[in-house]
């Protein structure tokens, strides 16, 4: 008998958004196809040989690493993570806030489960991360899309919700967005953190890429500006996102409850790697591998921007990230992403419809993330050559 699985499916699972990134259903990509989908670091920026010291010397470390272990995970590497939070500006934070996660979408994860219950109004940016709307939706909340501009979210625009609705909470990422690339200003920060108190507003603040900047000043984090932010951290885009390991910084009230929620999902995140990413760390190659990468993605950057300069008519628009992965990119009026998509794909050429990064249907049809990370400098040029090409048959 053939079995109709989607007649089983739950409500929210029928109903959530599928992955734009990637995915079983994602064509597959021929030689010379370049891809600017990705959000992952590419192997060049992957410090393999600092892993594999890292791995050797976590397996002969005297501590028992094969049973269970508290569900914050291990305390060495909340201490390193709690250090390179206050080198952040968040100075109060001490290991005991620091709950080690199987990366920060584990965070997305379970905040959702603890703050959302079916048909909660929850504050998103718009464009938003795909990721975390994939996981929101399967809490199935009332989605309250705040836009986000070259400047990161707008403010006045939430306001204007906050009139009216109470949502749950807000989330967001301040600091070289995805998908658009923006960063808050310190400004616009101090005036999140003052609105979110005024009226109660609980803020998330997802922040994987700050380490990541190649132009301009570093930013504080909101968390440093107000301890009750909840604050989610990883080593995906600084090590690799194979580890799988990030990090929640939360105010102590929230200590319980997230313990017994880390519990449920997985009892603990994975030991060996935990102490790995310890052994890492203190051999203190960090830095320079940051520098390191900084420098390629830096030049990736400029080989991205220069070729939409030279490129793209006047009528398309981009943002100019400093830093993160991320460029977005609106097409002239009237275009529509899905035929870009289309065509894009059978031109070879890999983008993230902005149809994929928004909870109001239909919404951001022109829009698309490009990144830049993963494709060399030659590569990048050729993509958005080929991507001004699309644009200029969609116009005949
Ligand atoms: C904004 C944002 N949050 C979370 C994640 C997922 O991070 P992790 O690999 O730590 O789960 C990503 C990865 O693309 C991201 O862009």
């Amino acid at each position: 008998m053939h079995r109709d699985w989607q007649s089983h499916y739950s409500r929210q699972a029928a109903r959530m958004h599928l992955t734009v990134v990637s995915g079983p259903s994602y064509p597959k990509q021929g030689e010379g196809f370049i891809s600017l989908r990705s959000g992952a670091p590419p192997a060049e920026c992957i410090p393999r040989e600092w892993l594999e010291r890292g791995m050797e010397r976590a397996w002969s470390a005297p501590q028992d690493l094969f049973g269970y272990q508290s569900a914050m995970g291990a305390w060495d590497l909340r201490v390193l993570v709690a250090e390179r939070m206050r080198a952040l500006g968040c100075l109060d934070v001490m290991p005991q806030q620091v709950m080690l996660l199987s990366g920060a979408q584990q965070g997305i994860d379970f905040l959702a489960r603890l703050f959302i219950n079916p048909g909660d109004p929850v504050a998103i940016e718009d464009p938003v991360y795909p990721g975390a709307l994939q996981t929101f939706d399967l809490c199935a909340p009332r989605y309250l899309p705040i836009p986000v501009g070259a400047d990161g979210l707008d403010l006045d625009a939430l306001e204007r919700t906050l009139a009216t609705e109470r949502p749950q909470f807000l989330y967001t990422v301040p600091t070289f967005q995805n998908p658009t690339g923006a960063t808050m200003p310190m400004e616009r920060r101090e005036r999140l953190v003052a609105i979110a108190r005024a009226h109660g507003l609980i803020l998330i603040e997802d922040d994987p890429y700050s380490a990541l900047r190649y132009a301009g000043k570093d930013v504080p984090p909101l968390r440093a500006l107000d301890p009750e932010v909840i604050y989610l951290g990883t080593f995906s885009k600084t090590i690799a996102p194979g580890i799988r390991v990030g990090w929640m910084v939360m105010p102590e009230a929230l200590k319980e409850k997230m313990y017994a929620i880390k519990e449920a999902a997985d009892i603990n995140s994975d030991r060996v790697m935990q102490q790995a990413v310890v052994e890492m760390l203190r051999t203190g190659f960090f830095p320079d591998h940051l520098g390191r990468i900084r420098a390629l993605y830096a030049e990736r950057r400029a080989a991205m921007l220069a070729a939409l300069a030279e490129r793209m008519p006047p009528d398309v628009r981009w943002t100019e990230p400093e830093g993160g992965f991320f460029v977005w990119l609106r097409l002239p009026l009237g275009m529509d992403v899905a035929d870009a998509l289309e065509r894009a794909n059978a031109r070879g050429v890999g983008i993230v419809p902005g149809t994929g990064c928004t909870a109001i249907p239909g919404g951001q049809s022109d829009g698309m993330r490009l990144s830049f990370c993963a494709q060399p400098p030659d590569a990048i040029t050729e993509g958005i050559r080929r991507l001004a090409d699309v644009i200029a048959s969609l116009r005949s």
